[in-house]
């Protein structure tokens, strides 16, 4: 067999990490004799839309259903398209039609990346972060009444379907299992959303009482966020919803580090569409075009892409264990990025774990 992969940098400093990405993702292809068939698109990125006026061509679907994964850089670009159409018009197109209702993003801390929280070293944070990617609070079921007369107001609904919770929660629960404390925390808000997050608790139980093995507790988000920063290593598999999971996963890393670090995959864990992993990340623009961007959110994310082809055995499951190998000994011995207090560049530091890569 062999894997086609969809490549698209997108915006900003996504044009600038997934090279670095694809110089490993090849490399560790090459070791482990994986098939590879990469193919690059330069939509769905700001740069498009202004030649085009849309985000993507109008068979962008077409395109993209015959592929294995998609490879994603990143999308935004205020100054030419106000980030809400940018991301509707194109990542969050891919999840809703794609079907890619798990947004798994681990956060771990690594030896040679200080943790902004006293005292943290490797392996005390060592969590996966499950968000729900497809409903939720990012609806756009909503709009403004009586507006500009003093009346104005705006109402947006959250959605969560009986089918989308269970199965995010089971996910979760499915994953526990394959990790050493077997837990599971559910974010949530079940005390001021009185109506939806009491009946996401519920969802959250019924699953929970087929997992006996598996411990869980839920707990409200603001209190959750506060514990993210006071004590991050009691956390195994945090669940939650679009907006929780989205504020959490970006925190969970932040607490290990930086955020250059941070991979993420969009899953449809059935493939019956492609899958697509991206650095959490954004375009950033205050430092595009330095080569200066930390290229391990897309390397990892890489990593995650060979390990899901392959169902997480055989050469897949290998080349991405080998490539965190290799980004561990990198993140230790140097080079490193300006986030990580280095002055190396976006490319030394992608060719150093390329190079690591290959020797080990
Ligand atoms: P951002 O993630 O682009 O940047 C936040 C901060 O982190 C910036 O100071 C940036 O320099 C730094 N940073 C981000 N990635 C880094 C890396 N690899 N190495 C070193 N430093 C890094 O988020 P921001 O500024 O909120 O958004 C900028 C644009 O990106 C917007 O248009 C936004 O909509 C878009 N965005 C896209 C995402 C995606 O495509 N999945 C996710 C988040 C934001
Ligand atoms: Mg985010």
């Amino acid at each position: 067999t062999h894997y086609k992969i969809a490549v698209l940098p997108g915006d900003g400093i996504g044009k600038e990490v997934i090279p670095e990405g694809l110089r490993v993702v090849k490399a560790a292809a090459q070791r482990f004799g994986i098939a590879l068939e990469l193919v690059e698109f330069d939509w769905a990125s700001c740069d498009y839309y202004a030649q085009t006026g849309s985000m993507m061509p109008d068979n962008w679907k077409e395109l993209l259903l015959p592929m294995d994964a998609i490879y994603f850089g990143a999308v935004g670009w205020p100054a030419i398209v106000a980030d809400h159409i940018s991301l509707w018009g194109s990542l969050l197109k891919f999840r809703r039609e794609f079907d890619q209702y798990i947004n798994l993003r681990p956060a771990q801390t690594f030896a040679g990346v200080r943790s902004p929280l006293a005292g943290r070293t490797a392996g005390d944070i060592d969590m996966l972060i499950v968000r729900e990617n497809t409903e939720g609070e990012y609806s756009s079921v909503g709009g403004i009444m009586y507006e500009g007369t003093e009346n104005e107001v705006v109402m947006q609904q959250s959605i969560f379907s009986r089918r989308g919770t269970e199965r995010v929660m089971k996910f979760a629960f499915e994953l526990a299992k394959t990790r050493a404390r077997k837990h599971v925390t559910v974010a949530t808000k079940s005390n001021g959303i009185s109506i939806s997050m009491p009946w996401w608790d519920a969802r959250a139980s019924e699953v929970a009482s087929a997992y006996p093995d598996i411990s869980w507790d839920k707990q409200h988000i603001d209190i959750l966020c506060a514990r993210f920063v006071l004590s991050p290593e009691r956390f195994d598999v945090v669940v939650a919803s679009n907006l929780f999971g989205d504020i959490l996963s970006d925190l969970g890393p932040a607490c290990t580090g930086t955020i250059g670090l941070a991979p993420s995959a969009n899953l449809n864990p059935e493939r019956r569409f492609p899958s697509l992993f991206e650095p959490v990340h954004g375009s950033a623009p205050d430092i595009y075009g330095k080569n200066i961007a930390n290229p391990v959110a897309a390397i990892w994310s890489g990593a995650m892409m060979l390990d899901f082809l392959t169902n997480s055995k055989g050469a897949g499951h290998e080349a991405h264990d080998a490539i965190l190998a290799a980004i561990k000994a990198v993140l230790i011995s140097g080079p490193h990025t300006p986030d990580l207090g280095g002055k190396a560049s976006t490319t030394d530091v992608g060719k150093a774990i390329a190079e690591r890569l290959l020797a080990s």
